[in-house]
């Protein structure tokens, strides 16, 4: 079994985090969430991955590398535009040649890993097997229906009920689908559709089984999204302390504090953790907030926030709640007269003062 993680796409759901850096790089419980995807690949046993790179390219193959820190080869997969996941499958045909593969999106997290599911599929002569959830709101994803234990019918971003069983982005297959990418056209979005494709398989009689995924699934395409993610993911918590807490301090439930991370004179009350060399002093950090590496909160409190690398946060007199801030990103007050707001904010930023 090979793996192919698709890390293309724009991520304009995600502005102003993804003008600068790519959205499969956001750190959810403070690893970016295509390590996470890598973690999963890794944990079934799988060593050959294939990574498809649009316009971030440059930024993914800096971060994840030749892939020997997870013991595996990685090759990248250059996709000029994003043109559809059918197409990323399109344009991996070499990578892929003849062999069972799963497909991955880059930008979703799931509860537990693959293992058994990639175990399951390598052993049997199934064609394709593909993971499905049930949702609220199944408008925003493509969706399955099933007849006799296989899938009969699928369509993308249903405007119509038609199935709450939501596609939510780990996909199975042998080499059908190379036929089948090509022989789809181009849907309403101007977009190679997966959905398309494995429809595809489904008309040409082809055995694609569903299998219902029972823990949680996040795509972490809205910032909203990225938030749930990280609550999640910091649910799951092993407590450690590799840094060092002072004896003014409070650790309490489940908290992280990793390497070189300093807390002095502060509470802090999981589940949540504190990246390395990041210094939290005489401040609050509360449930289900992640500091990244080397940031700076300095009398202040944060909750139920994800924090970047590099940001420093500096006698904020109010707490920040629900946020998600950059990386590098100031918060401080300021000596200077006259005594106002001083914003230095990017396109699409959003700040909410509090109201009266
Ligand atoms: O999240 C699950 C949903 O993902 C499925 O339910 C849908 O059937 C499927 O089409 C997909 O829908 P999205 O519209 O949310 O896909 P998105 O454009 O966000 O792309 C998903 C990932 O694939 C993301 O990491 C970017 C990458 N990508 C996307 C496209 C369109 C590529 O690498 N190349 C592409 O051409």
């Amino acid at each position: 079994m090979k793996a192919l993680i698709l890390s293309g796409g724009r991520g304009t759901r995600l502005r102003p985090i993804t003008y600068t850096s790519a959205k499969q790089l956001v750190p959810v419980g403070n690893r970016p969430v295509l390590f996470r995807v890598i973690d999963a690949i890794v944990d079934a046993g799988i060593t050959e991955v294939g990574v498809v790179v649009g316009d971030t390219a440059s930024e993914i193959m800096a971060a994840v590398g030749d892939g020997s820190r997870w013991g595996v080869d990685v090759t990248y997969i250059r996709q000029d535009q994003p043109l559809g996941l059918a197409h990323a499958v399109k344009v991996a045909a070499d990578f892929l040649r003849d062999d069972r593969f799963v497909m991955f999106l880059g930008d979703n997290v799931i509860q537990g890993g693959i293992r058994d599911l990639i175990q399951d599929f390598s052993a049997s002569d199934w064609n394709a097997q593909i993971v499905l959830k049930r949702v609220p709101d199944p408008r925003q994803f493509g969706v399955a229906v099933l007849e006799n234990g296989r899938i009969a019918k699928l369509v993308e971003k249903p405007a119509e009920y038609v199935s709450d069983l939501a596609l939510i982005g780990i996909y199975m297959f042998d080499r059908n689908i190379l036929d089948s990418v090509n022989n789809i056209k181009p849907s309403w979005r101007n977009e190679l559709e997966i959905t398309d494709a494995i429809q595809d398989l489904v008309d040409r009689g082809l055995a694609v089984f569903p299998h219902v995924h029972e823990g949680w699934w996040i795509d972490t395409g809205k910032m909203e999204d990225l938030l749930d993610a990280n609550r999640l993911i910091l649910d799951d918590l092993a407590p450690a302390v590799l840094g060092t807490v002072d004896g003014e301090s409070q650790v309490i439930g489940k908290v992280v504090i990793e390497q070189g991370a300093e807390v002095t004179n502060s509470v802090i009350r999981g589940p949540a953790i504190i990246g390395e060399h990041t210094k939290v002093i005489d401040s609050y950090i509360g449930p289900f907030t992640s500091v990244y590496h080397h940031c700076e909160i300095r009398r202040s409190e944060v909750e139920h926030s994800i924090i970047m690398e590099g940001s420093r946060i500096d006698s904020v007199d109010q707490r920040i709640e629900d946020s998600v801030i950059g990386r590098n990103v100031e918060i401080a007050r300021s000596p200077l007269k006259p005594k106002a707001y001083k914003v230095h904010l990017g396109d699409n930023s959003r700040v909410g003062l509090i109201g009266q």
